[in-house]
């Protein structure tokens, strides 16, 4: 049985096009395979709180107080579902160049020394591994290529921390130019929708 762990972030509800093309590529995912396990994790409408002196101490060390408890309870849990996931699928709008602050605040409840990552003599070692991720990136603008290339501080930042944890196999999937008009909005999402298609053929492939 395929383990699928889908992470939403966009604060626009259910006119959001990331968390659209998530639940249509989740929708393939189980049409392909009934027995597909799907762990939803919308941090978008039940947001992760931001790490603060109190919580940041839990997740790195041992909690004191009832708030570094509960962080580290939901630090525990996330840890629990990214690591029973095969695949793990992010939908990812681009806010002010980079990821969502609640995508972020994800990634700072599951980067824990010890158990996602460690330090070792040769350097940071990825503890999450065997898994295949796609992130899916909405954005307003156009940064796979041209002028706007530099501005894209999002899937840098997005690769870095799944690398870190030892998740490599990653996908992209981009719906860029979703401000410049509805027509270059239908195609960006179309083609974003068609490459997912086509993702949902193999992922299960990869997975089983
Ligand atoms: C607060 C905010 C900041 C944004 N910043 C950017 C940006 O820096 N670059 C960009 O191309 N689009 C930006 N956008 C547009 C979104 O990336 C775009 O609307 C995308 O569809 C959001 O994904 P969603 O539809 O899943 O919410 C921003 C939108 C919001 C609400």
């Amino acid at each position: 049985m395929t383990n699928v762990l889908i992470i939403d972030s966009a604060a626009t509800g259910d006119q959001s096009v990331s968390r659209k093309l998530t639940a249509a590529f989740a929708a393939q995912l189980k049409r392909r395979d009934p027995q597909a396990r799907i762990v939803h994790r919308d941090v978008g409408r039940v947001t992760i709180p931001h790490l603060t002196q109190d919580t940041v101490a839990a997740i790195r060390g041992t909690p004191e107080t009832a708030a570094a408890a509960a962080a580290r309870d939901l630090s525990d849990q996330l840890i629990a579902e990214l690591r029973a996931a095969d695949v793990i699928v992010i939908g990812a709008p681009m806010d002010n160049f980079g990821m969502a602050s609640t995508l972020k605040t994800w990634f700072d409840h599951v980067l824990r020394a010890g158990v996602t990552f460690r330090y070792t003599a040769e350097g940071p070692q990825g503890l999450v591994t065997g898994k295949r991720a796609i992130v899916i990136e909405t954005r307003a603008g156009l940064y796979s290529e041209g002028p706007s290339a530099a501005m894209d501080h999002q899937e840098p930042h997005i690769r870095t921390l799944l690398g870190f944890m030892g998740v490599t196999d990653v996908e992209y999937v981009r719906a860029e130019r979703l401000a410049f008009g509805p027509d270059a909005a239908s195609a960006a999402i179309a083609e974003a929708g068609a490459a997912l298609d086509r993702l949902a053929e193999t992922e299960l492939a990869v997975a089983a």
